[in-house]
């Protein structure tokens, strides 16, 4: 083992499971870490103190930390010193059982708790800290985060989640909606400007229905875009409940927001979108998606979908591909549906066997790949502006960057990582786009 310099100075070692949100969360408790005096491990092996931030969304993303932490275990066998926690969804969703099924853990927090993990870094004793209190007040907001270097950076404008749909656990393990104040969220993004950041990505749960005071999430979008240096604003997940005239409007009106949108759908069935309490029905969801492409012509979509909720008929499911084929998307989350011990769902159980997930699961991605590498196809020819953001991982010279539409470009030219360049797209294929300096 190398042997590493520890100048007095204990190292972390921290590992992100999830979604962006949990990304940006980790960039929250790195900055957190680093102003009380912690320094970065970059293996497990190195540190003094290994954090897990966890998921809970779906049964299987737990499995795989548990399998992680086992591994983590043998680490602090061999080192007695080393303090092992978990962090996030997964703590406060597993709070009554997690010191049972992982007697190793020093640490159990959730995500309303990073404030103090420092004070409970510092505490010594050999009894398991547990914090899992949800403070309904909490947004983090004013604290510096460690951002990862590059072009692109996360901006937690709300947090927590109050539609309560019946598959989700994400209101039980993150606590109720509250949005950051907007003079936090344009500080952080002048901050991130000063220092080359070229496009935020404004993140919350259900991000398009922030509100603070006077200030919706449309204001907040215009806000935004006056900063200079911000060239690109995004902005994920929006739910279509809370897709307002003025957040379309901002999006048609102002060049910094780009024209892409991930608007989860869940179902194309009218049945199970009831079933789940999404809120809309699917005429609804297609009107939404008419007014958006009326308004944002070249507007790119792509959504979450859930084959096998509780009920789910072939009919239901035969449904969810016909909305698929209408809107068109440019690409699909997909997922099996896994049932959530807390949420309204739970009591109902699985009714659709693994195996015929599977099967649907197959059927929509195959049909997914059809229709994205159909849009993808239909970029050919045409001027698109990047940003660019390092090598490409294929092909030596190559540059990588994304369009506005958010597909992956591979081009070959000379520039740095943060200009912004035109671009001609000449091939392409369901996954990304291959072009030449414009
Ligand atoms: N089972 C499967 N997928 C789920 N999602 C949320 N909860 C579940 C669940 N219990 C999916 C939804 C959501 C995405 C982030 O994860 O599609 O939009
Ligand atoms: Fe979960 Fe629904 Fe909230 Fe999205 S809107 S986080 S799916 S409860």
């Amino acid at each position: 083992m190398p042997k590493v310099e520890n100048r007095g100075q204990p190292l972390v070692y921290l590992e992100t499971y999830g979604c962006q949100m949990n990304i940006a969360d980790s960039e929250l408790i790195g900055g957190i870490l680093r102003r009380a005096g912690y320094g970065d491990a970059a293996r497990p092996e190195d540190a003094d103190v290994i954090l897990i931030n966890t998921c809970a969304i779906r049964e299987h993303a737990e499995e795989r930390v548990l399998g992680r932490l086992t591994d983590l275990a043998r680490l602090k066998r061999r080192r007695p010193g080393l303090r092992l926690g978990l962090l996030g969804c997964m703590a406060q969703h597993n709070r009554a059982h997690l010191t049972q099924r992982a007697p190793y853990l020093d640490l159990v927090a959730g995500p309303d708790s990073y404030r103090r993990l420092p004070e409970f870094l510092g505490r010594g004793g050999f009894d398991p800290i547990v914090d899992v209190r949800l403070d309904r007040n909490e947004t983090y907001a004013g604290l510096a985060s460690a951002h990862e270097p590059g072009p692109r950076a996360y901006v937690t404008v709300m947090r927590g989640c109050d539609r309560f749909c019946t598959f989700c656990v994400v209101p039980y393990v993150r606590g109720r909606e509250r949005s950051v104040a907007p003079e936090a969220v344009l500080e952080q993004c002048r901050e991130l400007a000063g220092r080359g950041v070229k496009e935020v990505v404004l993140l919350g749960q259900t991000v398009n229905a922030y509100r603070a005071g006077e200030v919706d999430f449309g204001r907040l979008l215009r806000m935004i875009a006056q900063i200079d240096g911000i060239e690109r604003i995004r902005f994920t997940s929006p739910h279509p409940c809370d897709m307002s005239d003025a957040v379309i409007e901002a999006m048609a009106t102002e060049p910094k927001v780009q024209p892409y949108l991930h608007l989860p759908v869940q179902s194309g069935s009218d049945r199970m979108l009831a079933a789940m309490e999404r809120g809309y029905s699917v005429a609804e969801y297609l009107d939404l998606v008419n007014r958006l492409r009326r308004a944002v012509p070249q507007l790119a979509l792509s959504t979450d979908i859930i084959v096998g909720f509780h009920g789910e008929e072939p009919d239901d499911f035969a449904a969810t591909l016909g909305l698929m084929r209408e809107v068109g998307f440019d690409a699909a989350f997909t997922f099996k549906y896994s049932v959530r011990e807390h949420t309204r769902a739970f009591k109902l159980g699985d009714t659709v066997s693994e195996e015929e997930k599977a099967r649907r699961l197959s059927a929509l991605i195959e049909l997914q790949e059809s229709i994205a590498a159909a849009r993808n196809q239909a970029e050919i020819g045409r001027i698109r502006e990047v940003l660019v953001e390092g090598p490409a991982r294929r092909g030596a010279g190559m540059l990588s960057g994304k369009t506005p539409q958010f597909k992956t470009a591979a081009f070959p030219a000379r520039a740095n990582p943060g200009d912004l360049i035109a671009v001609r797209i000449v091939a392409a294929t369901s996954h990304s786009l291959t072009a030449v300096p414009a």
